[in-house]
């Protein structure tokens, strides 16, 4: 298993490009099912899920192409409709074949995902949902089964705003008979890119960017080319990487208007931006405390949390960091303590206090974005960090190394 080195404290300065976002190209990578032309998508991150959901629509029959920044995908000849445990027990996001399998052919089988390390994460909205929409669920053997007649448009209205479930259940109506109209969706930008891609195809989304989208169900799809939007919660990654540093770095490729809530937090701690387009520059102010929740977008990501709290060790005063959306992920806290972070939990509350000063240690990987934070405190610490189970990492941050190394960052990953 790969391991990082670190060796710290870093300074780091020049510009870093963020990947296309792998959280927008999964459900735009599961939609591609829905089309019996071409697909062609640009710039696709070689990421760990990224080439699951590869091997998935693989296995299903799609065939894949891939020329220069440009991979082509053929599902005109699908021949199979399961979604193997194999597969989703590796990469939840897989359920996402469901709402494209379901809409095109009448028929999907896709293994129930288990929990994960970071939540339970059921699938109930997503499921419940479906069944409105006109199909049958069963769940048999691990698998759920879904049929349906055709999927009829009906009103739908999320008991949660659930990234996901808005991804699948938009995907599912697209060639659904009528009018969808789907309440309380999650409104991040990746949902927006995924209509926008879907009706590029030749779907008629409308209300896209509001709570309420409106999908009025059409009989063919065509061939279409599109780029997903920059990563931003990679951008929001190296741009902490400056701040927990003292650097001044720019991180180019992430559209401010998907960060904007939280460059408004940074800011409340003191942190200065230049922008310019989809350029941020981070400025090296010295950072004080701050109070802060997760919650759906366009409130605090969940995904930037640990993040965030790797800074929180290293700012001036107390910082409170309540997790709203998922009761497991505080699993870094362990860890960040190791390098010396005075962190302690009350329930989903995450007490910290700063300025400590870190020093390297072994310490170990154990979902995609602590894997993050701790990369972050081990660029912050006095001396050498070994980071295990770095395959967490690579299931969402390209090329890090090189990337963090580019920044002048003393990073090496040992095979
Ligand atoms: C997406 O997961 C992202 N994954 C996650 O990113 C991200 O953390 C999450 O949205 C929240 O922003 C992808 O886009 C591939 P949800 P998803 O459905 O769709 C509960 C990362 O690090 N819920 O909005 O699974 C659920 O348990 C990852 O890149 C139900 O109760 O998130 C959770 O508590 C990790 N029933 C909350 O809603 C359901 O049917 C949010 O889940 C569905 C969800």
């Amino acid at each position: 298993m790969d391991k990082l080195i670190i060796e710290g404290p870093a300074k780091l300065s020049g510009v870093v490009k963020v990947s296309r976002a792998k959280n927008a190209y999964l459900p735009i990578l599961a939609g591609v099912l829905l089309n019996p032309h071409p697909v062609h998508l640009k710039n696709l991150p070689d990421l760990r899920d990224i080439n699951t959901i590869l091997k998935l629509l693989g296995n299903l029959g799609v065939k894949i192409t891939k020329n220069a920044d440009v991979t082509t995908f053929d599902a005109s000849n699908i021949t199979s409709f399961d979604a193997l445990y194999d597969l989703v027990k590796t990469m939840r996001a897989s359920i996402l074949v469901l709402g494209p399998l379901l809409g095109r052919f009448k028929s999907a089988r896709v293994s129930l995902p288990g929990g994960c390390a970071i939540g339970t994460r059921p699938i109930d909205i997503h499921l419940d949902n479906f069944e409105k929409l006109g199909a049958n669920i069963n769940l048999e053997g691990g698998y759920v089964e879904a049929h349906t007649e055709g999927l009829k448009g009906s009103h739908l209205k999320l008991s949660f705003p659930s990234v996901g479930a808005t991804e699948n259940l938009m995907m599912g109506a697209i060639l659904a008979e009528g009018v969808t109209t789907i309440d309380n969706v999650a409104l991040e930008p990746e949902i927006d890119d995924l209509a926008h891609f879907l009706n590029k195809m030749g779907g008629k989304i409308e209300g896209i960017g509001t709570s309420t989208l409106t999908i009025t169900g059409v009989k063919e799809l065509k061939e279409c080319e599109y780029e997903a939007i920059g990563d931003r919660i990679e951008g929001l990654t190296y741009i902490m990487a400056g701040l927990i540093t003292g650097s001044s770095i720019t991180v180019a490729g992430v559209n401010p208007k998907h960060i904007g809530k939280t460059l408004t937090l940074l800011k409340e701690m003191g942190a200065e931006f230049d922008i310019d387009g989809d350029q941020i520059t981070t400025h090296t102010n010295k950072l004080k405390s701050v109070n802060i929740e997760t919650s759906p977008f366009p409130g605090f990501p969940t995904d930037a949390q640990a993040q965030l709290m790797a800074l929180t060790t290293q700012v001036e005063g107390e910082s409170k960091i309540s997790e709203k959306i998922f009761e497991n992920r505080f699993m870094h806290v362990p860890e960040l303590r190791r390098l010396g972070a005075r962190i302690t939990l009350q329930g989903n509350v995450a007490s910290i206090k700063g300025p400590s000063k870190l020093k390297g240690a072994p310490i170990m990987c154990t979902d995609l974005r602590a894997s993050a934070a701790l990369v972050l405190a081990a660029l912050a610490s006095q001396g050498k960090t070994e980071i295990h189970r770095v395959y967490h990492l690579d299931r969402g941050y390209e090329k890090l190394e090189d990337k963090l190394k580019s920044l002048g960052a003393n990073i090496e990953r040992v095979k």
